[in-house]
């Protein structure tokens, strides 16, 4: 560890966390700030961004948030038919859809927050894949249903797309006029919401220093949760973030959580050259945990140049996968135990949001699932050994199939109890984690050029497919294996 808090020194993480507090254009390659501490940041911080504290723009659209929430949740804003909107879709992808849909999974089981729920509804629709749309509309009525367009620059293909589709849904219902009343968006891009023909005065903005992946504090996750949950209950989740910023910020490197788990992670994939790293919360409503951080930590971090464009002779990132405890078990960890190495994050919590105790059981459910959480870490780091076989009485034959090597590293993190505070904690460690990791490896951790080129790709594509249609012909354009699939699509899609 010593070693480590050396190398954090000698990589200036110090003076990085510093220059992302102030304000200073750290994403170089975008000239952008990045600021989503200031998300979360109490209304007497003081934050700057080009010589203009941004905490009182923060609390502005955190009042219109609360005020809107709270007459949807009352039944004071209805839809055109006069009905209460008891019912919440989000269209938004990535960055504006991986964040909000953790946060929803962590609370939706949580007693206080479930309570504020009630029969509310809150879905997500990410994929532009036409079954998605059905499977988040199916049992939905368009004259109670809201649906928030989530996109920072509203200009994305599946999320637009699927934005069309859903407001043909309700205008098909209930006629053109009733978007105003049925459709709201979360965008830094006010023009093309405006365009879109969604009132303005129903937009919930954020700014250009907040990064899609790291904007779930924003109105991406803010506006849908607090919808849900109400927003005494999202006010939780912020103040929790907003402490583990905290500690990120002014704890001494030996204390401070992020930068701890930040180093480890580096050390783990950099210098020790492991390739992936499992995320294992052993508390089903941290489910949709893994999702989140992989984007947040593979978009960040996967990077083959540092922040002035040369090439870097080290692995960079890791793959980030996970799923909670015990289903894991049941899966994947045997290669984790006897075959690859896999640096794994173990979360658990003390106590669970649903305790159950069944009589003549020895122990109650949730021991049931935290002893895995114990035995599991035990397990890769001490491992099994022959003699401790053979002295069990194991044949010779089966020794070498029952050996683990065991010195296989985790981190185990205990947590009190899934709360909305608790939920935001985690959050912001993690965000800081990855910051770290970027900062040690020299990355830029803000950018996201890597997904450009798909994008690119995927248009001339779909002209392609447009003009084939349209014009007939057979596709050319492309390399001998891509013709040759678009070209059975069409002809297939035309019998
Ligand atoms: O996947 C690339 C990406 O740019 C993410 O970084 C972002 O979160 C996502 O697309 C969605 O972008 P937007 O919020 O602009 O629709």
């Amino acid at each position: 560890m010593s070693l480590l808090l050396n190398l954090a020194k000698e990589a200036e993480v110090e003076e990085k966390i510093r220059q992302m507090f102030a304000g200073e254009h750290i994403n170089q390659t975008e000239n952008r700030a990045v600021l989503h501490v200031a998300l979360r940041a109490p209304k007497d911080e003081v934050i700057t961004f080009d010589g203009k504290n941004v905490v009182p723009d923060v609390h502005q659209v955190l009042e219109k948030i609360k005020v809107f929430s709270d007459k949807v949740r009352s039944g004071e804003w209805v839809g055109a038919t006069g009905k209460p909107l008891t019912d919440v879709v989000c269209i938004g992808i990535g960055g504006s859809f991986l964040g909000p849909l953790f946060v929803h999974t962590a609370l939706q089981t949580e007693p206080k927050s479930a309570e504020a729920a009630g029969n509310r509804q809150l879905r997500f629709l990410s994929n532009v894949d036409p079954v998605d749309i059905s499977l988040n509309l199916d049992g939905l009525q368009p004259e109670t249903t809201l649906v928030v367009v989530v996109s920072k620059t509203f200009t994305t293909a599946e999320t637009m797309l699927n934005a069309r589709t859903v407001r043909s849904w309700i205008i098909s219902s209930l006629g053109e006029s009733a978007v105003a009343k049925h459709m709201v968006a979360v965008s830094t891009n006010l023009k093309l919401v405006g365009e879109f023909g969604i009132n303005t005065d129903n937009a919930f903005g954020f700014w250009d220093w907040v990064g899609g992946r790291y904007s779930v504090c924003s109105a991406v996750g803010v506006l849908p949760l607090a919808l849900q949950y109400g927003f005494e209950n999202v006010s939780q989740f912020l103040q929790g973030a907003w402490d583990m910023d905290t500690c990120f910020r002014d704890a001494p490197f030996d204390e401070n959580i992020p930068v701890l788990l930040g180093l480890i992670t580096t050390w783990n994939a950099t210098f020790l050259g492991f390739s992936s790293r499992a995320i294992l919360p052993y508390c089903q409503a941290l489910s949709k945990l893994a999702p989140h951080i992989q984007q947040v930590s593979m978009e960040s971090n996967g990077k083959g140049v540092t922040i002035e464009g040369l090439p870097i002779p080290y692995p960079t990132g890791q793959i980030d996968f996970g799923e909670p405890g015990t289903n894991g078990q049941h899966s994947f960890y045997q290669l984790i135990h006897q075959g690859r190495v896999v640096p794994c994050d173990f979360i658990g919590v003390i106590k669970s949001q649903h305790p159950v105790y069944l009589k003549g059981e020895m122990v109650s459910n949730h021991d049931e699932l935290m002893c895995n959480f114990f035995a599991q870490a035990d397990a890769l780091a001490n491992g099994k050994t022959r003699e401790e076989l053979l002295t069990e009485g194991v044949s010779e034959a089966l020794v070498p199939h029952k050996t683990f090597t065991g010195n296989r590293p985790s981190s185990s993190i205990l947590l009190p109890a899934l709360t909305p505070y608790t939920v935001g904690q985690l959050l912001s460690m993690y965000e800081h984690q990855v910051a770290v990791q970027g900062f040690i490896l020299g990355v830029n951790s803000f950018d996201q050029w890597g997904v450009e080129l798909g994008k690119v790709l995927a248009l001339k594509v779909r002209k392609q497919v447009s003009k084939s249609r349209t014009e007939g012909g057979k596709v050319t354009d492309f390399n001998y294996s891509t013709n040759y699939l678009l070209n059975r699509y069409l002809q297939e899609k035309e019998e």
